[in-house]
């Protein structure tokens, strides 16, 4: 894609799937292990000592190391160790025996990706086994697009790395390299006319003209002359022929925005030039043939719409061929940083004052739920800079509804798990940042380290009767 370069594996591309090597010296184990993994359709490599299973690694390419603890000759933790250290973008699962869970929570601590309690039932396997390899491939992807990103200013001018913008980059890029319809849903300020530019301009279209139409601006009566034009004579004032917006369009891209406003009639005479792209200019007899790519976009939900019989269904159809759904701000909260320094970068220079942000003050932004999403954080930014008195911006910069509160709410998780999950995975990651210290881990969840132990036990029992 010529106007950002940005490559990214299109999620059509099936990655080659994922080799797993089995390390266990114990042949019912590791022909189990074996089996749930091929049954995965992933491929399997199987060493009965960790020389042999260090000498695979240096050999081929591994995605997952699942190791014994007991494993001759060094041990499953010194394999973990060497493959941290060697093979960083190699993950490492350990199986345990039933009542150490002490050492599950040392290999976790240094650098496990998971554990499995010896004995374990298949199904429990295999969840853990796609858990950490959907892991892997999630942080490969990432990591791939956002070296790309990073390399750049942008994705036509889109900011964020979390992984619901990577998933609209993706989208972006897919369909900039087709003709058909987009329609473009999300709430006011998350970035749609943004992305209808990006597709444009990073498409087949992009030395073709981009014409936004803003279909709640128009004046009803003037709608259809705007869109489709009109002829010398077709009603009081119309001195010359006008070509209307579609037209003028010509083989570029007709961005109808704010189509959820359309008037239900104009909709209709919509339709029908996207059904037989051609249109008649009000007060011709003539039809003019149109070839504009048409990208829509609405803060309206418009399913709703289509449902009460404001928006016609067949137009919605005809629209949603693809669909980009915009995350809202408060869904990516961990974009908020980089936004926050973008916009402090754009708005300082003019009188090269502000340049950075108090750790308090990134914290409220952070907290924040922004109903107005990134145009409200530009808007609360540009503000901030040019009321902000030092060199640092300060709570007491930010508009006054940021300066209390907010901190109570927890940033909204990217993924609906079920809680008990999340509460697994949050222990095992507070004990990660901890470096397995239990106490600090449980103060980082602010609960007791009686309840961390028994929230260990548990898992470790648990695992056994699955
Ligand atoms: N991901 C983003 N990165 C950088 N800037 C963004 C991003 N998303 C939005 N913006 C900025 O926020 C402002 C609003 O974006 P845009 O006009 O595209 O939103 P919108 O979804 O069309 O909003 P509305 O529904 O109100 O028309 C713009 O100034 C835009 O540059
Ligand atoms: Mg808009």
């Amino acid at each position: 894609m010529a106007a950002t370069g940005v490559e990214p594996a299109l999620p059509n591309q099936q990655p080659a799937a994922a080799t797993i090597l089995i390390v266990d010296d114990e042949d019912t184990t590791r022909n189990l292990c074996r089996d749930v993994v091929a049954d995965a359709g992933l491929r399997t490599r199987t060493a009965s000592t960790t020389e042999q299973a260090l000498e695979i690694l240096d050999q081929s390419p591994i995605d997952l190391v699942i190791t014994d603890l007991r494993v001759p000759q060094i041990g499953g933790f010194e394999l973990l160790k060497r493959v941290r250290e060697s093979y960083p973008q190699t993950a490492v699962m350990v199986l345990t025996q039933y009542g150490t869970i002490e050492s599950a929570v040392d290999a976790i601590r240094r650098g496990a990706a998971d554990y499995i309690t010896k004995p374990f039932h298949v199904p429990e396997l295999r969840n853990k086994i796609d858990r950490v390899i959907r892991s892997i491939e999630i942080d490969q992807e990432n990591r791939v697009l956002r070296e790309q990103l990073n390399s750049r200013p942008g994705f036509g001018g889109l900011l964020g790395v979390s992984h619901k913008m990577v998933r609209v980059y993706r989208l972006i890029e897919k369909v900039s390299q087709h003709h058909y319809p987009v329609l473009i849903l999300g709430e006011s300020g998350t970035g749609k006319e943004l992305v209808a530019r990006s597709i444009h301009f990073s498409g087949l279209r992009k030395n073709r003209p981009f014409v936004p139409v803003d279909c709640s601006a128009l004046v009803p009566t003037l709608i259809e002359s705007e869109l489709f034009g009109y002829v010398k004579g077709a009603f009081t004032g119309a001195m010359h022929s006008k070509p209307g917006l579609m037209e003028a369009a010509g083989n570029g891209t007709l961005f109808l925005d704010e189509i959820g406003d359309l008037p239900v009639d104009l909709q209709a005479k919509l339709l029908r030039a996207l059904q037989e792209r051609e249109i008649k200019p009000v007060g011709s007899t003539e039809r003019v043939p149109i070839a504009a790519r048409v990208i829509a976009a609405t803060n309206r939900d418009l399913e709703a719409a289509v449902r009460q019989g404001q928006f016609r269904q067949d137009l919605f159809f005809r629209l949603n061929v693809v669909q980009i759904k915009m995350p809202p701000l408060r869904e990516r909260k961990t974009d908020i940083p980089l936004l926050v320094n973008a916009f402090l970068e754009k708005f300082s220079e003019p009188n090269g004052r502000i340049r950075t942000i108090s750790e308090d003050a990134m914290a409220r932004l952070i907290a924040y739920d922004w109903p107005g999403n990134v145009r409200e954080l530009e808007n609360a930014i540009e503000r901030a800079v040019a009321l902000g008195s030092g060199p640092i911006l300060h709570v007491g910069d930010l508009p006054s509804n940021l300066h209390y509160g907010g901190h109570d709410r927890l940033p909204q998780s990217d993924e609906l798990l079920p809680l008990e999950e999340l509460e697994r995975r949050a222990i095992l990651r507070a004990l990660r940042e901890s470096s397995g210290d239990k106490l600090a881990a449980a103060r980082l969840l602010g609960i007791g380290k009686t309840t961390l132990y028994r929230k260990l036990k548990q898992y470790d029992s648990e695992s056994r009767s699955n």
